[in-house]
């Protein structure tokens, strides 16, 4: 899977620089073109003849010595890459780029790289479990980009523990099963929806719910990752898109059925994430209500159950919903997976710690129709929503029968 993808094999400086020798020989091996950057840290122990003789393409050391008048070399590079691999990544080239810091030909072609970015880690073993280190390799996991957990061994600093970069067979197959993945929704639409929605009683006053949108703009993200055509229907949120995936904003329940239904007969995929209201006011003021003495009353009607609707015109859509709850978890999830005629349903229980609305991170039970049953433990949104549509990938190609 790794012919002809065009792998950026960035290596910064630690003594793991020399095994990102044999890795970029693996890596043309494995039919990869290779373009090696190297930090000047790193040039202090392998020399960039080395690369430039096994990648036979020229290596990049420096953001100023453009090498081409045609071309912004790290732009160039940046947009040139199917896949970026960091190895070995030191603690300063992690740090760096969690802190948005560009001041190398590294740094600043990591910053502009829409391609997804792989860190294989190499450190001593007390830096790696720095808090400092910890906190910014957790920010980097949530904003999406993928680890190579170091192996546990011996250290060219004396002491025994985690922090060895993985090993260079061990970081191409894993590549290698990443490139396949990348795939596996190619030809496929996806609809996914996103994010609270607004329901309006006057100008300036609106109910409405926790929704952050990050699970549903993590599916977006991965399902891109992952070869699809990506819509996101997003309801009020302060994320941005995931770069190409085209997104349509809404704001109120009946705004997200009709951008959603329009859609629907084109869909192959529907994943409904997005926390819609169940009620909105029954009457809406065109002017700010003024208060008045004494209790208010709102009533309350019903907005339309979007993937009620959407399981009841199913024409061979793979669709499938969340449950957000609170008690009784799993009876409740199941019961809305038969009801609204679903596929899968992903069933998150928002009231434990560090699961559902706003939060990074996320547990969930993911229930299928044909009687699949995961469970799913605390991880990054990304990954869980990785985990997901790989799930989704396999029903849809008639892996599971
Ligand atoms: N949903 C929807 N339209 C609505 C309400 C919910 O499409 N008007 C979808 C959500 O996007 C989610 C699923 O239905 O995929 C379940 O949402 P949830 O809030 O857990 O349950 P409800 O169906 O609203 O049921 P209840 O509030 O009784 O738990």
């Amino acid at each position: 899977m790794l012919t002809n993808k065009k792998i950026v094999l960035a290596v910064s400086g630690g003594i793991a620089a020399y095994k990102a020798a044999a890795l970029t020989s693996k890596l043309v091996q494995a039919g990869a073109e290779v373009r090696v950057i190297m930090t000047e840290s790193a040039l202090q122990f392998v020399g960039s003849t080395t690369f430039q003789a096994l990648s036979r393409q020229p290596v990049y050391t420096d953001t100023f010595k453009e090498q081409d008048p045609r071309y912004i070399q790290h732009i160039d590079i940046a947009d040139w890459a199917d896949m970026f691999l960091i190895a070995p990544a030191t603690a300063n080239s992690i740090g760096k780029l969690a802190n948005g810091i560009a001041d190398d030909m590294l740094s600043t072609t990591l910053l502009a790289t829409e391609a997804p970015v792989y860190i294989a880690p190499a450190m001593n073993v007390h830096m790696y479990s720095h808090p400092a280190v910890v906190e910014n390799m957790q920010k980097l996991d949530k904003w999406g980009f993928r680890f190579i957990e170091p192996g546990e061994g011996y250290l060219a600093c004396g002491y025994v523990g985690k922090g060895r970069l993985e090993d260079p067979e061990t970081i191409v197959a894993l590549l290698d099963k990443e490139a396949a993945q990348s795939q596996v929704l190619k030809g496929k639409k996806v609809l996914i929806t996103a994010g609270p929605t607004r329901e309006k009683i006057d100008p300036v006053r609106f109910f409405t719910n926790p929704s952050t949108g990050k699970m549903g703009y993590a599916l977006a993200r991965q399902a891109r990752a992952l070869g699809a055509e990506v819509t996101l229907v997003s309801g009020p949120v302060s994320l941005a898109a995931p770069s190409d995936v085209e997104k349509v904003e809404v704001e109120t329940a009946e705004d997200m059925y009709k951008a959603v239904t329009e859609r629907y007969a084109e869909s192959n995929i529907v994943i409904k994430s997005a926390a819609v209201a169940d009620y909105r006011p029954k009457q809406v003021f065109d002017q700010k209500m003024k208060k008045s003495p004494g209790d208010y009353f709102v009533e309350m009607e019903r907005t339309k159950d979007i993937l009620q609707h959407l399981g009841d015109h199913k024409t061979g859509q793979y669709l499938v919903g969340f449950a957000a709850e609170t008690n009784d978890v799993e009876e409740y999830g199941r019961e809305k997976l038969r009801k609204k005629n679903l596929d899968a349903i992903v069933i998150n229980n928002v009231s434990e710690e560090g699961s559902g609305f706003g939060h990074d991170t996320n547990q969930s039970i993911y229930l299928t129709k044909t009687g699949r049953r995961l469970e799913l433990p605390m991880m990054s949104k990304d990954e869980m929503a990785r985990k997901v549509l790989l799930e989704i990938a396999s029903a849809v190609a008639g892996d599971f029968v």
